[in-house]
This record gives C-alpha cells, structure tokens and sequence, in this order.
C-alpha cells in the first residue's frame, strides 16, 4: 500500500478578498490568534505524517518562504523571552518536515498550482491542503488530512473531505455528486465546480483537504482553462472520478475559511478562545459585548 508522505499546499493566488491582496501581506500570512495562517495548515500536514511540504508561493509572496526560514535571531529571542512554546512550535515543523518552495509565476488557477507541485512529488501520492483554510480537530482526534491519508491507505483511491452546505452557498464551491456507502463515507459520481443550486442536486461541498493517486498529475498535464479563465482542480478531479475512482468523507473538525472576512474573524475568535493565555479573557470580553449588543 503507497504511503502518502508528500502535500502540496496552494498558497499563491491573487487574494483579492482582503486588500492589500498579494502587494505587502500575503492573506497567507495574516496572522490568527499568535501565528499566521499557512502555519495551522502546515502544522495540520506534519501531524497527518507528512514529511515533504511543497509551498506553491506566487509572485510577491516572499513572506511565506521567508517564514520557514530558519531565524536564528528570533528563535533566540523567543527562547530568551521564556516563549518556549511558540518556539517549540517552529521548531517542531522544521524538525519533522522539509519545507520547500515552489514558484507559480501567474495565478492560473488551482489545478495549475497543483500541478506546479510535481518536481517535488515525482510519482508519489499526495495531499493537497488550501494555504487558506484551517480545520482543527478536536480531543486529540485525527485532523482531516490524516483521516484521508488513513483511508487512502485502506482503499488505494484518492479521498476527499466533504461538507454539507446551504443551497444558497453551493455557488461559492467545488461540489461532489456522491453516493453514501457507509456512514459519512462516500464514492464520488461526479463533481462541478461553483455551480448554480439549480445546476445540482448535491450539497456536497469540497473544504480544500485531498488526498491523490498520482495519476491526477497525468490529468492535469492534460487540463484546459474552463471556469473563470482558469485551470480549475475540479476538472481533473472529475476525470480522475471517472477513469480511476473517487471517495469521499466527511469531518467532524471545525474548518475556518480564513482567505474570507468572515471566516477570518471567526478563526480569531473561536482559537482565540480556545488558547490557554486568552481563552479566559476573551470569553469575558465577548460576553460582555454581547449584553451591549442585545
Ligand atoms: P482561492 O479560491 O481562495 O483563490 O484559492 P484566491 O485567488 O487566492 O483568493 P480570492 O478568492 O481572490 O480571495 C484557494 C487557495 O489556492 C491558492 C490560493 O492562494 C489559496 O490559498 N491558489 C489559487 C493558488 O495557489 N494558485 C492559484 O492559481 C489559485
């Protein structure tokens, strides 16, 4: 059985929900509670077992590489000021995985950066996790993307994680046609990418966790612009369905669309009360506000 041991994690696209999109701060790298974004996903690899993490970084978004950098004047300044944990943290990624850095030179779209991930992935299986979404599990529970290499292993199909939505959001999505095979485990029919509620019966929608065969890369190579002028992930996951099978489950995680407003001060919020130094204080705070706002 392939063991998954590579991820691709996207992280170069243009942004444009937040100004000032890619010029200065990468959305990547907007910080939630006391670290930035793509470090909860990186973190959230690693713990799945991952040892090799391509970064797709895009043009002016030096601050991502620069961060897994290693800062010798940082981590001896967190160490000096007792912030052991936050260096713990770092250190523990830089310990456990390589980090490298890919360049998508022009944002075309999702399936173009995965696809910019092969040097490194070669003929492996992989995980792909959205630079801009963070699912946290719960009571030592294995994270999303852990769960998808497990069953990877199990069936040797590529798995995808799915959630429920709103018929009124199914339009802001990749969305699954899917067949339940057990409970919260599906074989994917069929995939569109943001369609209209009328254009599908499905509520299936796709978070940004995956897990690859590697004949995804053959497909890709292959893959023409459709929606939005772009190279769109779906597609090949569509084409992959149909020659190579597809599965899909569901989490029990919290996932935090953070490259989106409101996801982002949601993120903020509920790891801000779950952090042993804030959690107390905010939680009286939020409260509090909440009386005002009745
Ligand atoms: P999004 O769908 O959030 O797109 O991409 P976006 O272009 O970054 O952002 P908005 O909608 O304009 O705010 C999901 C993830 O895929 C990456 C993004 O960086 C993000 O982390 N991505 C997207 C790429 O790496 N390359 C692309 O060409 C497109």
């Amino acid at each position: 059985m392939s063991k998954v041991k590579k991820a691709i994690i996207p992280a170069a696209g243009l942004g444009t929900r937040f100004l000032p999109a890619t010029k200065t701060v990468p959305k990547e790298m907007l910080t939630i509670v006391d670290a930035p974004i793509i470090f909860y996903v990186v973190e959230e690899a690693v713990k799945a077992g991952i040892e090799d993490i391509v970064l797709i970084a895009g043009r002016g978004k030096h601050a991502i590489e620069d961060f897994f950098d290693t800062s010798y004047e940082l981590e001896d300044r967190l160490a000096k000021d007792g912030k052991e944990k936050l260096l713990e943290r770092v250190t523990k990624i830089r310990e456990m995985a390589n980090v490298i850095s890919i360049r998508q030179k022009h944002a075309l779209g999702l399936g173009h950066a995965v696809l910019s991930g092969l040097p490194i992935i070669g003929k492996e299986p992989f995980a792909v996790l959205l630079g801009d979404e963070i699912t946290m599990g719960f009571h030592n529970e294995p994270n999303v993307t852990a769960q998808l290499v497990r069953s990877f292993e199990e069936t040797n199909t590529s798995t995808i994680s799915v959630m429920k939505v709103e018929e009124k959001d199914v339009s802001k999505y990749g969305i699954a046609e899917v067949e339940e095979k057990t409970t919260g485990f599906f074989k994917v029919n069929s995939l569109i990418e943001k369609p209209k509620p009328s254009e599908t019966q499905s509520r299936w929608a796709l978070p940004g966790r995956y897990v690859f065969d590697n004949r995804i890369m053959d497909i890709l190579k292959e893959a023409k612009p459709t929606l939005n002028g772009e190279i769109q992930l779906t597609d090949s996951m569509k084409v992959l369905c149909q020659r190579h099978g597809l599965n899909a489950m569901t989490f029990t995680a919290q996932r935090y669309d953070a490259g989106d407003k409101l996801g982002y001060l949601q993120a903020n919020i509920e790891l801000g009360l779950q952090n042993p130094e804030l959690g107390a204080e905010l939680k009286k705070y939020i409260l509090q506000l909440a009386q005002s706002l009745k």
